[in-house]
């Protein structure tokens, strides 16, 4: 029987409900063929990152949840099959058994390292798990982040780290009316940060904030953004880079940070400073982080491709808190390949390969698939092209084998008692976090506790 018919629909497990999960299952459902797609999410919550990575001040970049919601209400094909984490609750072997084709899109949710000594003492943390706590995603609602001192420092210099800077440097006002979590503007409400330095270890013309980000610095309350002049010489292979015309946003980049070097300090109580050519070497301190020695870089390669080497010449600076926002990782997953230098299941164009051939029946998009780089919108045309490998494939699938779907996940899942949700069950939690947040003028209140998600649709 062909496969891809109302009689034998294409049955597809698509891991993870962030935007490659969503993106990849609208794809499915725009192709010829005739599919059924459960999209498999390991908290009762859906959009990924979209929920627990977009800084809660960008409340306009959380629009996409509008889009994946359109997906997940109108198309009967399309099945949310939220708090069942794949590769423990069922395994990736039991899905490959049940569905014709798998698709992960769970993306990257653990942190590059800076290999350096002291990395891990009290006070230093990752961008990783401070975003996720003020986003109230449910595995990170019991960290403690001590802002006790008055100088924090970010490592790195993408948006990640300008959203990391930003929430410091704002005051309890510019945030409250937010959907950030409650525990955490109460923590943010008792900081005694003042000085938070931004560092990177190229030069100001290799930072990777794009320009409307870099901007807000420049319109924060009580917070002064300052550049030193002297740290914006340019060498001639930055000249040469900033030049291309292909690379006019870090132009702007470099503006915004010269308009800053130019600015009178205004007397605002916290100052945010944007540093170059710099790198940690070591953490140290007594039980917690107490010193941060630097290094001075220097450039070296040809425009597009320089790198940063230690000069020798080093500094310390005294602070207490540091975050590493250095990039993303993908995590393994019992039973798929990993590429464990990259992070990210290897394979191509979309089809996950092992030992360089094609592993069967199973595909990637979205962070996992690339590495974690890009914006939401990058992961549409990602998933696009994932999902045309897999409908080429499809006439190949041996379809005398017949494949139960979701009513076999869900056998599976109840004989081990797995509670799973549905996306009706989700926009029940959605609307009693939309009023349990308008009294306070926010958006939503999240609920930070999986249990009592649970326990409000019972
Ligand atoms: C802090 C931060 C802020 C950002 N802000 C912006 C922004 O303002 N604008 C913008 O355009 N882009 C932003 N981005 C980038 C954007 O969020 C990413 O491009 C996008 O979310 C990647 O999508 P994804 O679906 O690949 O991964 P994710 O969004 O991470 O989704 C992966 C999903 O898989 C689930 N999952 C993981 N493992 C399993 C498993 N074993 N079983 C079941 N489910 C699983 C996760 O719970 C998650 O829901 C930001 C990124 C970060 C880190
Ligand atoms: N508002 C938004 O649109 C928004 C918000 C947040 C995130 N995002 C997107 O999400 C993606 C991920 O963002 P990101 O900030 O995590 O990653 P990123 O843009 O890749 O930035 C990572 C930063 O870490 C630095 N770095 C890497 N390894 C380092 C090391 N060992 N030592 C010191 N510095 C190191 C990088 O420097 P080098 O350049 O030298 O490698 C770079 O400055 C990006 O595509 C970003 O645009 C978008």
């Amino acid at each position: 029987m062909s496969l891809g018919t109302e009689k034998n629909p294409l049955r597809v497990a698509v891991i993870g409900a962030g935007p490659s999960g969503f993106y990849a299952s609208e794809a499915l459902i725009r192709s010829d063929l005739s599919v059924e797609i459960d999209l498999i999410e390991r908290l009762p919550a859906p959009y990924g990152l979209v929920r627990s990575g977009v800084a809660p001040d960008h409340p306009k970049l959380k629009q996409a949840i509008n889009v994946y919601d359109k997906i997940a209400s109108s198309n009967p094909e399309f099945n949310y099959i939220g708090n069942v984490t794949v590769g423990k609750d069922i395994t990736v072997d039991e899905l490959r058994d049940t569905h014709h084709a798998l698709i992960f899109t769970c993306g990257a949710e653990s942190d590059r390292r800076l290999n350096i000594p002291g990395e891990d003492l009290a006070g230093s943390y990752t961008a990783t798990e401070f975003v996720a706590w003020y986003n109230g995603h449910p595995d990170y609602r019991d960290r403690t982040f001590d802002l006790s001192h008055e100088t924090a420092v970010i490592i790195g210099q993408g948006n990640v780290a300008a959203d990391v800077s930003r929430i410091l440097s704002k005051t309890v006002d510019e945030l409250k009316n937010t959907d950030i979590s409650q525990h955490a503007l109460d923590t943010l409400a008792d900081s005694k940060v003042k000085n938070v330095f931004v560092i990177g270890r190229r030069g100001p013309a290799q930072a990777k904030f794009t320009s409307k980000e870099l901007k807000e610095f420049g319109e924060l309350a009580d917070c002064d953004a300052i550049v030193d002049s002297n740290e914006l010489a340019l060498n001639a292979a930055s000249e040469t880079e900033l030049a291309e015309k292909s690379n006019a946003g870090s132009k702007k980049v470099y503006d915004l940070f010269t308009g800053y070097s130019e600015r009178e300090l205004s007397g605002k109580s916290r100052r945010c400073y944007f540093q170059f050519l710099r790198s940690p070497v070591e953490l140290s301190g007594n039980g917690r982080l107490e010193k941060l020695t630097i290094e001075h870089n220097q450039l070296s390669g040809d425009a597009f491709k320089q790198s940063a080497r230690g000069t020798g010449k080093q500094y310390q600076l005294d602070t207490g808190i540091l975050f590493r926002s250095i990039g993303y990782r993908g995590i393994e997953m019992p039973g798929v390949p990993f590429h464990d230098s990259w992070g990210v299941f290897p394979n191509q164009n979309g089809r996950i390969t092992e030992n360089e051939s094609i592993a069967p029946q199973m595909y990637a998009a979205g962070w996992i698939k690339r590495g974690p780089s890009g914006i939401i919108g990058t992961n549409r045309a990602c998933a696009v092209e994932t999902v045309k490998a897999l409908i080429e494939d499809a006439p190949n699938i041996n379809t005398t084998e017949s494949k139960a779907g979701r009513e076999k996940v869900y056998a599976i899942l109840d004989s081990r008692n797995v509670r799973h949700i549905s996306y009706q069950d989700w926009k029940k939690i959605d609307q009693i976090e939309i009023e349990r947040g308008e009294p306070k003028g926010k958006p939503r209140e999240k609920i930070t506790s999986v249990e009592e998600m649970l326990s409000l649709i019972s």
